[in-house]
């Protein structure tokens, strides 16, 4: 029996026996929680409400979110009303389906609609899509009716009416939560007691309603904590995405979305999901093995924020440049899905990847997951990432004179979405783990906004600061200006440390580092609010290290082209060290990669203060396992 023994909870409810029965067959221990009631169609007040309006043709655009909505709708109506009487309304209103699901449903119906919204049909699309075709349907003092399904998206909501549309909710449901609440809580209470180490979920409204049920309960963020060590199965991407929406990481789906396919998965991968798990929470556990004490302490503390503040820890800490990226086969599946923009402004998805990343890694900190270049669009220039290339930043800088031209900002305001994610990924993170917010520093910074992207050797930029000093200087002081209450910003929502990224400094000689680059990334780290930790990340910054390490950051990041002890000499023994694996090494076999990382630890000493990191980021192709080695090698090597 391929489950052998494991309690499987289930959250279907129609077909609540039938998953049991597949669950024993494989050996599993079922815990029935039916977490839905089916309500009758009759009974859809609102969609009533609705139908006066909208027979009396009171309403001029219909927004369809969703395909079983849309039918939940008119099934409703059918109750009271004649099929065709409906479908005539229908025809004589502006339809605005969001994506292929109520497409498919007006299409059976055969019945037109006005547009149709680009992929990935999320509300901003449909957003686009109306206001590209604002000549042949204007909102502006029109009735808009939005039928939801499940939950409201206010934010949709809010911008409608920005466009001056009445807009009203049409919330339609066909499924309630179940009158007798008492198995499902019984089955979250199993849960929290970790009764339970399977969870299969049917349908995406289950997630709403077992989330709320906890809510209720006051245990919803303990829940979902404790799912993370279980195998959470779901039967099909809608599923997955209504998981994902909610934080909560699936580790199974079956090719087919059907319940067979389902259990049939489980009972292959379940175990086996289990002891990987298990080993992971191990690895935090064993890692400080060596030092009983210190490891008990460090348990509750961040072996990272000690080491920044040079204090002894168990094991060296570690974290990886770049550690949420392109290298991560589920990073990549996800960009398949959406654009890498959207990844950083979806705080529910930039707080998965940012937690996902730290937890497969079993790093001692997490990165945020965003971008320095973000803060240009709030100063008033038009950024993408090109397919396959870098960024590009149009109406980038071309002459002084646009400096004037660059628009004041609250961060805490316009750069909200990295707070909110911020926030919500410190909620999710274990409390030992660290939290990283981060920032561009000005001149690498100006250098996009100068060059309009990436760059080889910043011609534009060096003209730019050599012929414009006084242009230059203002661009920095704005730059650093805005990057200062950014960070402290990042701070206030949850960040326990911030960095600042000199990616390109190093292409500038001492003299011009001293003049053009430095004075600016010390206003950012003496504006830093107190007890704030400051790290200051460069590249190629051995000519200037001395200069570089004078701007008041507590911890100082180098790259690999400097020896790590010569370094610490230089930056001086009062501050930490932060680096400096080549990243090229992580492509070459694990004997070479235990090598030079030994060499790496011993250059440091095992003195306080080190906090490991490669030169530069994780390279997009660089092989997952062994990032994942060079994590697990660090706490072995230092811990014994
Ligand atoms: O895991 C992490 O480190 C957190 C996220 C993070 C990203 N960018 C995500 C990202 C961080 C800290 C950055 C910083 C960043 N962005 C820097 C400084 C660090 C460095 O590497 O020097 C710079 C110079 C940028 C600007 C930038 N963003 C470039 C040049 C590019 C394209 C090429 C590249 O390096 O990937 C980006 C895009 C970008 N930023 C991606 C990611 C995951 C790839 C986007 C994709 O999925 O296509």
């Amino acid at each position: 029996m391929k489950l052998d023994g494991l309690q499987v909870v289930s959250f279907e409810s129609r077909l609540s026996k039938t998953l049991s029965d597949l669950i024993r067959v494989q050996g599993g221990e079922p815990i029935q929680a039916p977490s839905m009631r089916e309500i009758p169609l009759e009974n859809n007040h609102e969609a009533f409400s609705f139908a006066e309006d909208f027979f009396a043709g009171r309403v001029d655009v219909l927004i369809l979110l969703t395909g079983v909505g849309t039918k939940a709708l008119i099934q409703a109506l059918e109750t009271r009303y004649p099929t065709e009487k409906i479908l005539e309304q229908f025809r004589k209103t502006c339809l605005v389906p969001r994506g292929p699901k109520p497409i498919r449903v007006l299409n059976e119906l055969k019945v037109p609609f006005a547009v149709t919204v680009p992929e990935p049909n999320t509300w901003k699309e449909l957003l686009q899509t109306l206001d590209q075709h604002a000549g042949e349907i204007p909102l502006c003092g029109k009735k808009v009716a939005v039928q939801e399904y499940g939950v409201s998206n206010p934010e949709l909501l809010q911008r409608l009416s920005e466009r001056g549309a009445d807009v009203r909710r049409v919330p339609v449901y066909r499924w309630a939560l179940p009158e007798d609440l008492a198995p499902l809580q019984n089955a979250i209470r199993q849960i929290l007691k970790s009764r339970a180490q399977v969870a299969i979920f049917t349908t995406a409204i289950q997630i709403d309603h077992v989330l709320k049920v906890a809510g209720q309960m006051g245990v919803e963020k303990e829940l979902k904590d404790k799912f993370k060590d279980m195998v959470i199965a779901s039967v099909g991407p809608d599923t997955t995405q209504a998981l994902r929406s909610a934080g909560i990481e699936r580790d199974l789906e079956p090719e087919s979305p059907k319940m067979g396919p389902l259990v049939s998965l489980v009972s292959q991968k379940a175990k086996m999901i289990l002891q990987s798990k298990k080993e992971a929470d191990c690895a935090t556990l064993v890692r400080g093995g060596a030092l009983d004490l210190m490891a008990d302490q460090d348990a509750k503390e961040s072996i990272f924020l000690k080491a920044c503040r040079l204090e002894k820890t168990a094991c060296t800490p570690v974290w990886l440049m770049r550690q949420a990226g392109r290298y991560m086969k589920d990073y990549r599946k996800l960009r398949e899905e959406y654009p890498f923009m959207e990844l950083c402004k979806r705080i529910d998805l930039a707080a998965e990847i940012t937690v996902h990343a730290q937890q497969k890694l079993n790093a001692d900190a997490a990165i945020i997951f965003s971008d320095i270049l973000l803060i240009v669009e709030p100063m008033g220039f038009k950024l993408d990432y090109l397919k396959g290339g870098g960024p590009r930043i149009q109406k980038s800088m071309d002459a002084a004179k646009d400096v004037d031209k660059i628009r004041d900002f609250d961060p805490a305001k316009e750069l909200n979405y990295v707070l909110k994610a911020i926030s919500k990924t410190r909620a999710s993170l274990k409390p030992e783990i660290a939290l990283i917010g981060f920032a561009g520093a000005p001149f690498t910074l100006a250098s996009y906004l100068i060059e309009g992207g990436s760059s080889k050797n910043f011609d534009k930029t060096k003209a730019f600061m050599k012929n414009n000093p006084e242009a230059w200087d203002l661009l920095l002081k704005k730059i650093a200006g805005f990057t200062a209450s950014y960070l402290n910003a990042q701070a206030e929502a949850g960040a326990d440390a911030v960095q600042l990224f000199d990616s390109w400094a190093g292409h500038l000689n001492k003299e011009e580092y001293k003049k053009f680059a430095l004075p600016y990334s010390k206003m950012i780290f003496e504006n830093l609010k107190p007890g704030l930790t400051g790290i200051h990340f460069g590249t190629n910054t051995a000519p200037f290290l001395e200069e570089f390490a004078s701007a008041p950051s507590q911890v100082v990041s180098v790259d690999h082209r400097i020896d790590l002890s010569e370094a610490w000499e230089k930056i001086g023994k009062k501050k930490a060290i932060q680096g400096n694996l080549d990243p090229m090494i992580l492509f070459k076999d694990l004997k070479t990669i235990e090598a030079e990382t030994k060499k790496i630890l011993r250059q440091a000493h095992g003195r306080a203060g080190h906090i490991f990191n490669l030169g530069h980021g994780v390279l997009p192709e660089t092989p997952e396992e062994n990032v994942i080695a060079l994590v697990r090698m660090v706490h072995e090597f230092s811990g014994s």
